[in-house]
């Protein structure tokens, strides 16, 4: 999968992304993660890219005409490599930035029917970012991400290139990059191989709207406490029952509104039910 993040701070996208899981899943080339500078789309010989809003108010914001032209060198871009024969349409590794003159060479396919790229503005007005938006976005092969800053970008890019409004939740933050990735490394964690282990991603928080088991490393005992018997035993089926019990009890608690979506079996209804009476004797 291939993220493309226009953004005025490069560096702070790529340096947050660059360790651990999805900074091997990069250098496998699983992954490639481009930072695209919009600065280098500037038309000015100051290289502004911001301006006062018409009609007054706090705050500069940017520009339309450099996010536009960093949106279609990268879209170009993308086009390009998908009209190549299949092994040159591979997604791109390990690629760490695209500079301005190289993207502008390229220019789209005649045939402009093709079917373009999703771009995520990334924005407290979006939808609110879950673990099944992540899913959905999981199957693209390529993604671009726009991050704002300032005060925001001027209206009318926003309605020519962007196809989703996303927001990380109900609090403002000073620009859109950390949102991206936060929505890069959930993705990104869903696309096979990266985390090498393709069960972790399957049975974890979330999945069926349940919150994920507790578990325990070793020492069996610590402060006190001990590991639960029936995670020593052995037993799969044992094993297997008491963490989704733990799951059911958990998001009952914990996540009162996930619970409300969660299906139970009659089973496990039932046991649940037990419960709460022995609790009121
Ligand atoms: N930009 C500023 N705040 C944001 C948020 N909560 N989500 C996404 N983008 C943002």
């Amino acid at each position: 999968m291939n993220f493309h993040i226009l953004t005025l701070f490069p560096e702070m996208v790529l340096n947050g992304l660059n360790t651990s899981i999805i900074g091997r899943a990069v250098n496998s080339g699983l992954l490639s993660i481009e930072a695209v500078n919009i600065r280098d789309y500037a038309f000015n010989k100051h290289q502004s890219v911001d301006d006062y809003p018409y009609g007054g108010g706090a705050g500069m914001l940017m520009q339309a005409e450099p996010v536009y032209l960093a949106w279609k060198a990268v879209e170009e871009k993308i086009q390009a490599r998908r009209s190549l024969p299949a092994e040159n349409g591979a997604p791109l590794t390990g690629e760490t930035g695209v500079s301005a003159p190289e993207q502008q060479e390229i220019s789209m396919p005649p045939e402009t029917t093709a079917k373009r790229s999703r771009v995520v503005y990334l924005s407290p007005q979006g939808d609110v970012f879950d673990q099944k938006m992540a899913e959905e976005l999981a199957k693209e092969e390529d993604l671009i991400l726009l991050c704002g800053h300032y005060e925001g970008i001027d209206e009318r890019v926003l309605e020519e290139v962007v196809t989703d409004y996303v927001s990380i939740g109900d609090y403002v933050l000073t620009g859109g990059e950390l949102p991206a990735m936060v929505m890069v490394d959930a993705i990104s964690r869903l696309v096979p191989g990266v985390l090498h282990n393709d069960v972790s991603a399957e049975f974890e928080s979330f999945q069926d709207n349940f919150l994920e088991y507790p578990q325990y490393s070793r020492p069996e005992e610590w402060h006190g406490k001990k590991v639960p018997p029936v995670l020593l035993s052995g037993h799969h089926a044992n094993i297997e029952k008491w963490r989704r019990e733990q799951s059911i009890l958990r998001t009952k608690e914990r996540r009162p509104d996930l619970f409300a979506k969660c299906e139970l079996t009659d089973k496990e209804k039932k046991w649940l039910e037990g419960l709460e009476i022995q609790k009121e004797i």
